[in-house]
């Protein structure tokens, strides 16, 4: 098996993955694979798979396996994840995951470390119900933790900051409960494993990222030992 990055960013809704997807796809030069920005686009291009999504979308449940499983076999198999990838968003049922090992088993390839990002339910809420996304290039900001230098402005390109459809309380407690049910479960089974690596994500944003690129060095060495 070869020693690639091949990364999952596992978590509740609103802990920081993609937050910390951002840095790290900068760091080790690897394609950030989201299945909730893939999905997004797709609802927005208005395709067959977009019209089917956004019904579970919106209400915050997960968007059926084999609708998630075919998109991310096919975008894993790209030459740009030949040499890793970060997962933002994937597996995040029991299903997702096994037919992730089944295809990269396919390949010769394994899952280099699972990196769950854990935060209580009530911060969940709280970081959600603040987040703003720009029209144009999707960068993140919190009203109270990472504000625009100009309120409703991106500080990157200028363009308008909305609230997504499924940042709000009702819908993000159901995605709350779905996470709890369906996608922690996958905790132990990557710990099972020997492939999760556990992270505090009500550290600032620098602090979690500082550790988890430690505990990325770390597995670097020891798979050149
Ligand atoms: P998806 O887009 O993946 O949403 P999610 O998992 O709910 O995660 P979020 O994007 O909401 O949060 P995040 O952890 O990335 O947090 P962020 O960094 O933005 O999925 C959306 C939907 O698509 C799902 O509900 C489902 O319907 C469908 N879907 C997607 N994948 C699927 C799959 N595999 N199977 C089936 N369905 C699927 O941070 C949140 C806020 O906090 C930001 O404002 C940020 O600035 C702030 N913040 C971040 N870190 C910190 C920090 N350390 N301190 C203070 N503030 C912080």
């Amino acid at each position: 098996m070869s020693t690639q990055l091949n990364l999952i960013l596992l978590g509740p809704p609103g802990a920081g993955k993609g937050t910390q997807a951002a840095r790290l796809v900068e760091d080790f030069n690897l394609p950030w694979v989201s299945t909730g920005d893939m999905l997004r686009a797709a609802v927005t291009e208005g395709s067959e798979l977009g019209i089917k999504a956004k019904e579970y979308m919106d209400a915050g449940n997960l968007v059926p396996d084999d609708l998630i499983v075919a998109l991310i076999v096919e975008r894993i198999g790209e030459p740009d994840c030949s040499d890793g990838f970060l997962l933002d968003g994937y597996p995040r049922t029991i299903p997702q995951a096994d037919a992730l090992e089944q295809a990269l088993r396919g390949l010769d390839r394994s899952v280099a470390a699972t990196l769950l990002v854990e935060l209580d339910d009530e911060e969940v809420v709280r970081r959600l119900s603040g987040r703003r996304m720009c029209v144009k290039g999707g960068h993140g900001y919190h009203l109270e933790f990472d504000p625009p230098k100009h309120e409703g402005i991106c500080d990157q390109d200028g363009s308008r900051l909305i609230q997504r459809d499924d940042d709000v309380p009702e819908v993000i407690r159901r995605r709350l409960a779905v996470y709890h049910e369906q996608t922690e479960p996958l905790a132990a089974y990557y710990e099972d494993r020997g492939m999760l690596k556990r992270f505090d994500g009500s550290r600032t944003q620098t602090e979690v990222h500082d550790h988890i690129r430690a505990a990325l060095a770390t597995l670097r060495l020891e798979d050149s030992v």
